[in-house]
């Protein structure tokens, strides 16, 4: 089986070209892999502009062409999103019958789960109004050089050697493959000198990066010679060449390269997270305070049918251990409701985890049957739609509760944010984001160039962002201007 291709056409600025990588990232989790050609992929995606003059013609031409082309190849799915799709839905549905899934701009992260649907129903149209903005990231993408300037995904795993039974990634990615520690370093050496200084590190599974490379160093004849190159040089320091976890070296040697202010890093595992790791994070002042760690579900029965290899009270464990380690440590997660067998009693207790574990942010996914996974086989236990969707809305309020609560005990202090645009919703305000992962919209009398460090006073709360005023512009960016001839 061949995998299918996609290619993604971004519209306008450089937020846009962030959600572009954000959906790139999605359809890889999904299986797809980018077109070597753009007009031959199975998946194209607009990503469209509205601030741009003519943009909407421009679009209407491309989706001309596009048309004729899907006359030729049937099987050719059209997704249209972005900020052009969100404020001109109508005229779009009305000229563009032949596009497959329509959507805006906040819900970017429900790119793949549409075209699924897309599949079932036909042509599907979702925009969220903007009471609903969230999902301002994607955890756990395997995604390519970020498009702004100033900082960058580096790609330190592929593949992934966990068997999550609904996860369609390991049929599709293969076994975990870990980039040489030293070619990484290196890697972000050179960023460092282009003007990078944020880095966000990039696997399936980060905590078990490098397991490979050091069990084909153990095995190796004359492994000293290149262990510092492969594996670092401190993973063999001792001379029983005893195999240890490479992640926390990494994060450790990443933080100290001149010039990197932000390290980031998604996804751990909970079963892989190590004290080690725990450790870097708090002793590496480059390294943010916010993890990412998937729950997924917080029923024992449930986590053992996805194969996930921990108990809800083994996750809640491993997050007071980072919450006790690590200063202001922020924590979102990923849970997927409607797991097949899901009984009442299993999804309260996911409520009560997730109450519980009080998440700063939760991405909430509904169940959907890959086929290749194990999961999509025990169609006798698909939970009903109608429950799941019931449950969805629960569990939602839920961690709505708390990413509130998070975000409100924020107010009155005082962050350090990089200043991402002009915010999407008010052209008076700027976007950032503060070291927590959260997103700060200021008003500011000079408009700031994109990668500016600031501290910002928290004035205001919401679920999903923070709202405040600029105390004192920090840094400028020290990437070069990039003039935006772009992509439209
Ligand atoms: N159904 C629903 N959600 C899924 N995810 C992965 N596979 C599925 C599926 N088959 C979710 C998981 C994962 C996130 C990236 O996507 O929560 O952490
Ligand atoms: Fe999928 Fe599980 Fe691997 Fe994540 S850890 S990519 S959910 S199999």
């Amino acid at each position: 089986m061949t995998a299918k291709t996609y290619a993604i056409r971004t519209f306008g600025c450089q937020m846009n070209e962030h959600d572009s990588e954000r959906i790139a990232g999605l359809l890889e989790a999904d299986g797809l892999v980018p077109a070597l050609d753009a007009d031959s992929a199975d998946v194209v995606v607009l990503n469209t502009c509205c601030i741009r003059e003519n943009a909407d013609n421009k679009l209407y031409g491309t989706l001309g062409h596009l048309k004729t082309a899907k006359e030729e190849r049937p099987g050719l799915e059209i997704i249209v999103s972005g900020c052009l799709a969100q404020n001109d839905r109508e005229e779009l549905q009305r000229r563009a019958g032949h596009v497959d899934v329509i959507l805006g701009t906040h819900n970017v992260h429900r790119a793949v789960e549409l075209l699924h649907q897309s599949r079932e129903t036909g042509p599907v149209l979702e925009i969220w109004d903007e009471a609903l903005e969230e999902a301002e990231s994607f955890p756990s993408a395997l995604a390519v050089r970020r498009e702004i300037d100033y900082s960058a995904w580096v790609s330190i795993q592929i593949g992934c050697d966990n068997t999550c039974t609904y996860c369609i990634v390991p049929a599709v990615r293969g076994r975990e493959l870990s980039r040489p520690f030293g070619e990484l370093v290196a890697e972000v050496e050179r960023l460092a000198a282009d003007g990078v200084h944020e880095i966000t590190l990039l696997g399936q599974n980060v905590n078990s990066y490098g397991r490979d490379l050091t069990l084909a160093r153990r095995e190796a004849v004359d492994a000293a010679s290149d262990d510092a190159l492969i594996a670092g040089s401190q993973w063999a320091a001792d001379d029983s060449r005893r195999i240890r976890p490479l992640f926390a070296d990494l994060l450790s040697a990443v933080s100290a390269v001149d010039g990197i202010e932000r390290v980031r890093f998604t996804s751990p595992h909970p079963k892989d997270l190590r004290p080690e790791t725990i450790v870097s994070m708090a002793e590496n002042d480059a390294v943010c305070n916010h993890l990412h760690l998937p729950l997924q579900s917080g029923s024992d029965s449930i986590l053992t049918a996805m194969h996930r290899g921990y108990t809800a009270e083994r996750y809640l464990e491993k997050l007071a251990a980072a919450r006790a380690g690590i200063e202001d440590l922020a924590v979102s997660t990923d849970i997927i409701v409607g797991f097949p067998g899901e009984t009442d009693d299993d999804f309260e207790r996911t409520l009560a985890v997730a109450a519980e574990a009080e998440f700063d942010l939760a991405y909430t996914f509904i169940f959907s049957p890959r086929d290749g996974t194990v999961a999509a086989t025990y169609a006798d236990r698909f939970v009903d739609p109608a429950i799941v969707s019931a449950r969805f809305k629960q569990l939602h309020t839920v961690t709505e509760r708390s990413a509130l609560a998070k975000h409100r005990a924020r107010i009155g202090r005082v962050e350090e944010v990089v200043v991402e645009g002009v915010s999407k919703r008010n052209d008076q305000m700027l976007s950032s984001r503060t070291r927590q992962n959260k997103l700060l919209h200021f008003a500011s009398a000079t408009a700031l160039r994109a990668g500016t460090r600031a501290s910002v006073l928290v004035t205001d709360a919401g679920a999903h962002y923070l709202a405040g005023e600029l105390v004192e512009i920090l840094a400028a960016p020290r990437h070069r201007i990039r003039i935006p001839v772009s992509a439209g």
